[in-house]
């Protein structure tokens, strides 16, 4: 089924609600990093330049519904766009039972997270929050898989709701990666543990000609192939499911290798002493921290010669530099690939930005939560909603 997409429809004079995720992280009242913001932009423009009004509509964090708390404020995100727009963009706070736009053409609302309702996706908050609007888009992709009343409920209502071109981008830089992907397709997974990503290893053991593995995750791998780990991080209740994994993969004739060697250290600190290690011997007392330098060269070869790459999760503690080589070598090797590459996730995002190799991936996704989603296979609820909502209005205007 398809779904109406924002460039299809005549936007002039018309109120247009636009949910993108503008849940950025802050510090000291500051966006540390404007990626999301930036991401929604060519959208936002889109809308104005078509003369649109445009009313902005995202979350920022998690806060209790009904809260004031500042620190959930969309404040500091308004100011930002302000800048990139260069113009003022006002926050409207109390926006729910009507506003006024006066002369601004764009306007961003108050956190939709502190109206109650919102996330138990309530009937009513949804009629409402679809009166304000003529048209609803829905561009949010990393919102997608909640089905919340900004993200899908209000879809239901709306007169007529779409994708933006950012949902729209996202969703055919996934498809392309998942169903029509160009061969060896190989898979960079990882993070700390083997049960937060499991339905995504899951499901790429079945799709991917490499999956590599690394940071804890790799470390339960290691373990079921029954070296030591030390006292590192790992899984034993998950052993048989990193075998379960290995066995589907080679059954397909591709491979999950694991470390042939490790950096490890007694303790995650600035100050650690780390030292390189065959797997087949680690200390009882060592931790595994990163891959080790004849590892990464294998998987650097690997990386290179693929068509197409995914890459989800580092694979050491990169954040202090001696547990960093191996995440940096990845990170270089997917920017120097001639294969379409996709990644994402929060820590990824982390990494490219340290290793400031954002453009040299063909496509960064917004999304975290919903990206895992999407690659598992899992409904996305915002786009479910969408689809649903074509049926009932054959006739686009
Ligand atoms: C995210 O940061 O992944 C999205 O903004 C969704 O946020 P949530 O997990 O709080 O729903």
């Amino acid at each position: 089924m398809t779904i109406i997409k924002m460039s299809d429809l005549k936007l002039k004079n018309k109120r247009v609600l636009l949910r993108e995720d503008l849940n950025v992280p802050l510090k000291n009242g500051e966006p540390t990093s404007d990626l999301r913001i930036r991401a929604a932009l060519p959208t936002i423009k889109a809308a104005m330049q078509a003369g649109a009004k445009v009313m902005i509509l995202s979350h920022l964090g998690r806060p209790e519904e009904g809260s004031s708390d500042p620190q959930f404020s969309l404040a500091p995100v308004a100011a930002v766009l302000s800048k990139l727009l260069k113009k003022e963009v006002p926050l409207i706070p109390n926006w729910i039972n009507g506003f006024d736009m006066g002369d601004h053409n764009v306007v961003l609302l108050e956190n939709v997270r502190l109206i109650p309702g919102e996330k138990e996706n309530k009937a009513e908050l949804a009629k409402k929050m679809a009166s304000l609007c003529d048209v609803f888009v829905m561009d949010a992709f990393a919102t997608a898989h909640r089905a919340e009343v900004s993200t899908c409920g209000i879809i239901e209502y709306a007169p007529i709701a779409c994708a933006g071109p950012l949902l729209i981008s996202e969703l055919e830089a996934l498809r392309n990666i998942m169903h029509n992907p160009k061969h060896p397709v190989v898979a960079i997974v990882g993070g700390s543990k083997v049960s937060t990503k499991l339905g995504l290893l899951e499901s790429l053991s079945h799709k991917v000609d490499t999956l590599i593995i690394g940071g804890g995750i790799a470390n339960t791998f290691i373990a079921a192939q029954g070296y030591t780990v030390g006292r590192s991080l790992y899984e034993p209740d998950l052993i048989d499911v990193a075998e379960q994994l290995t066995l589907n993969a080679q059954q397909r004739g591709a491979e999950i290798p694991i470390p042939t060697d490790v950096i490890v250290a007694e303790k995650l600190s600035e100050d650690a002493e780390s030292s390189a290690r065959l797997v087949s011997q680690v200390d009882d007392n060592e931790k595994i921290y990163d891959l080790g330098p004849d590892t990464i060269k294998k998987y650097v070869g690997i990386i290179k010669k693929a068509k197409t790459i995914l890459w989800n999760g580092p694979v050491g503690a990169f954040e202090i530099e001696q547990f960093g080589e191996g995440t940096e070598a990845i990170a270089q090797a997917i920017a120097e690939s001639k294969g379409f590459s996709v990644a994402g996730g929060g820590d990824t995002l982390a990494a490219i930005e340290k290793y400031h190799i954002a453009d040299k991936i063909d496509y960064i996704s917004t999304g975290g939560g919903a990206f895992l989603s999407y690659l598992e296979g899992k409904p996305l609820p915002a786009i479910d909603a969408l689809e649903h909502h074509v049926s009932k209005h054959e006739k686009v205007t």
